[in-house]
């Protein structure tokens, strides 16, 4: 490797640094770890070696359940010549009988790097004030900056570049996925507009931070509870499910009361832009082939949630390639912030 540039990229910004949310990153600094993603990407599809962290060991911790950001993880590890361990509430003393900094100091003396999927912020950002190597967030309540990066190069493959583009987030968009992807669209100088009930619109404070960003980059940030006007000539409209983890089974009566008129369905999506794409982080409640779903269906009578099937299936839809540039650009932050170069 020569000189921290590897594949015309200049990675050197990124070496030691936690990834716990977007805020922490520039404009370029992201644009720089996409472009990383894309050449990853390219490299694993024509099966190009790419082991830039040979030898390393790497810990995930996962204290709720996940598919796609726990295979992208092992499956980048894989590539990237680094052996990842496993840890989960049931198998390890992290908050019961170990707290948070000293299960921080105790990792860091064994791994390259620290993965952690849980509750609040604040136990991440613990851990990487405690750890002695770069840590990453694989979402907490407030965050979930991985995905941001994988909905980002798949919506740049899609349109050529972000910049200027439209995106509506619909639904529960004062959680983790509103949270992230208002921030990431204020950096990448997109229009974003979150597009709910008054009391699930994105926190204040966060708002007018994302707000002051987009003055910087040329982009901007709605609140509209009209889902008609928020979609109106949208690029992108995205939704998450309208309970998230570690949220109660009871909330699930009221989320459906509340949230139906903000389905994505055939009529919304009439709203948007002619070449409008569909995306969803995943998982997602579109048919009735979920335990959930049946269980919601038999309570509430309810055989879609958050998007319609037909949404889903649609030529629109690119939910499964956001899911397969998970691993892409997980494999970009993995290897920019401990890779050898
Ligand atoms: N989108 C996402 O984070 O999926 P998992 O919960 O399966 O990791
Ligand atoms: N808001 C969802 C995102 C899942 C990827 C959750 O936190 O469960």
């Amino acid at each position: 490797m020569n000189g921290g540039n590897t594949m015309g990229i200049n990675m050197d910004a990124f070496k030691g640094r936690d990834f716990l949310k977007l805020l922490d990153f520039t404009s370029d600094e992201i644009k720089a770890l996409l472009d990383f993603s894309a050449e990853l990407k390219e490299k694993k599809k024509n099966r190009v070696p790419h082991r830039l962290c040979d030898g390393k060991s790497v810990a995930l911790i996962f204290e709720k359940s996940s598919t796609r950001t726990r295979c992208a993880f092992e499956v980048a590890c894989c590539d990237l010549g680094i052996h990842p361990v496993h840890l989960d509430p049931r198998s390890s003393q992290m908050g019961k009988k170990e707290s948070i900094p000293d299960t921080a100091r105790v990792l860091s003396r064994m791994f390259d790097g620290i993965e952690y999927r849980g509750y609040g912020q604040d136990i991440v950002e613990e851990i990487a004030e405690y750890a002695d190597v770069p840590v990453w967030n694989g979402l907490t309540d407030d965050a979930h900056p991985t995905q941001i990066l994988a909905d980002f190069l798949t919506a740049r493959e899609k349109f050529g570049s972000l910049e200027g583009k439209k995106l509506i987030f619909i639904g529960d968009s004062g959680f983790n996925m509103g949270h992230s992807l208002m921030i990431g669209c204020a950096k990448m100088g997109m229009h974003f507009v979150a597009c709910s009930p008054e009391k699930y619109l994105p926190r204040k404070p966060l708002v007018d931070k994302a707000r002051e960003i987009a003055k910087e980059t040329g982009g901007s940030v709605t609140l509209e509870t009209d889902p008609s006007k928020a979609a109106k000539d949208a690029d992108i409209i995205y939704t998450d499910v309208w309970v998230s983890m570690g949220e109660p089974d009871e909330v699930w009566k009221e989320r459906i009361d509340d949230l139906m008129p903000y389905q994505v369905n055939a009529k919304l999506m009439s709203y948007a832009s002619p070449d409008c794409i569909f995306m969803h982080c995943l998982p997602a409640f579109h048919d009735l082939r979920t335990g959930i779903g049946r269980e919601n269906y038999q309570k509430f009578g309810v055989t879609e949630m958050e998007v319609t099937d037909e949404v889903f299936e649609s030529k629109a839809s690119v939910v499964f390639d956001e899911a397969e540039n998970r691993m892409h650009t997980i494999k970009a932050v993995i290897a920019a912030t401990i890779g050898e170069w």
